[in-house]
């Protein structure tokens, strides 16, 4: 229906001034170490009597979701248990979750983890409230439109941004094809982000998911369309934040300072792209990571950088901006210095955190899909500078092969 550039634009400008009147919230932040401790407090404002506490087997080994369970347990709170959420969250664990969750009575959700639990219990949050629907059906924008059960997000990665976004990202176990739910009753009520769940995170993690929010926080910001004067500021903010603190905490990790200013750039980037949208680097990274399970953050950290090369002087300027925001630009440069020195900059961090510079299992015969499903995500709906048919997907796909 709307096909090529034209189709695409046309799109995104009705899509924009529809966006304009919806009712955008962010998920109310509640910060500082110890912050966990606030959870029951919470839940009693929200009414949650019986929350469900979705969380995954790598965060209950670590001791992380003992910190949080303990905190329900001396305050009294008779909490369900998912904890077995995978790292790329399928159809099959939503309806796990929520089944519990209807059959255990709950009425709330704590979503504890890094972005697969708490898209896990976003999208149950939706099977609750639409118990006749399947995950699929809900898949899309703007099929949920009843307000799903309370949602506390308590993020244990700074990257995802999930803690403040309309969208679950979720892989149909038979396809291997990872879409998002995205709706404004997913945005969770309050974002608890605590710097103390965060020091035991491996370098590798704190690398990839770190990229992962920088990616958030570019792609919003090279937005064509959707963007917002306070999207702008949080994505400009986020960025500065990452080139600040990104490195601190991959080098060390106790440094709580860090890992806070990394919590905040992480929501702040979140609630940048959940108004402005991602764009092709993320829908070529969710191919990835539904057909090779690829973490999320390295997917986009590998592609990030040829995107952007592959965009050229179309985004020089906006670049030079983010060049400038990072605190990288060159006195005097050109936007054309500024923005290479910012490609640079990303491969840099790219390099000095152990991330790859592409991939060696991108399967010939699998190609053709990731073109196609990369070409269904992102057009018409995202509001890339650079349209991708199915030939610029193609090139990027060659680009990031090893
Ligand atoms: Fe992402």
């Amino acid at each position: 229906m709307f096909c090529g550039v034209p189709g695409c634009r046309v799109f995104q400008t009705v899509f924009n001034v529809g966006a304009k009147v919806l009712p955008w919230r962010r998920a109310v932040p509640v910060t500082g170490s110890g912050a966990v401790a606030k959870i029951p407090g919470l839940l009693g404002q929200l009414g949650v009597a019986r929350p469900m506490v979705v969380t995954d087997r790598g965060l209950m080994e670590s001791g992380t979701a003992g910190v949080v369970l303990g905190v329900l347990e001396d305050a009294s709170v008779r909490y369900a248990l998912f904890d077995r959420v995978e790292s790329n969250p399928t159809v099959n664990t939503v309806n796990c979750i929520a089944e519990q969750y209807r059959a255990q009575r709950c009425d709330g959700f704590v979503a504890l983890g890094g972005g697969s639990p708490m898209d896990a219990a976003k999208a149950a949050g939706a099977r609750a409230v639409f118990p006749n629907k399947t995950v699929n059906q809900l898949g899309g924008l703007l099929r949920v439109w009843k307000k799903i059960p309370p949602l506390v997000a308590v993020p244990t990665t700074a990257g995802t941004g999930s803690e403040t976004t309309i969208a679950a990202l979720i892989t149909d176990g038979e396809t291997r094809h990872k879409y998002a739910i995205m709706d404004l009753h997913l945005i969770p009520t309050y974002a608890v982000l605590d710097p103390d769940l965060l020091t035991g995170l491996p370098p590798a993690i704190t690398a990839a998911t770190g990229m992962d929010a920088l990616t958030h926080a570019v792609e919003a910001y090279l937005c064509w369309t959707y963007n917002t004067a306070e999207s702008i500021r949080f994505a400009l903010d986020a960025v500065k934040g990452i080139f600040a603190n990104l490195e601190k905490t991959y080098n060390d990790g106790n440094d709580k300072g860090a890992r806070m200013a990394m919590l905040e750039a992480s929501y702040n980037a979140g609630f940048a792209f959940t108004r402005a949208g991602v764009g092709n680097v993320h829908a070529i990274a969710h191919t990835l990571g539904g057909l090779y399970d690829t973490p999320h953050g390295i997917a986009n950290a590998v592609i990030l950088p040829v995107v952007l090369e592959d965009y050229g002087e179309r985004v020089f300027k906006k670049l030079s901006a983010l060049s400038e925001a990072a605190g990288i630009a060159r006195a005097g440069a050109s936007d054309h210095e500024k923005a290479r020195a910012f490609i640079g900059a990303v491969r840099g961090l790219n390099e000095r955190m152990g991330i790859p510079r592409g991939f060696d299992f991108i399967k010939d015969e699998d190609i053709p899909r990731m073109i196609a499903w990369a070409d269904k995500e992102a057009n018409p709906l995202y509001p890339v500078p650079v349209v991708y048919g199915k030939k610029g997907f193609a090139r990027i796909i060659q680009r990031i092969r090893r």
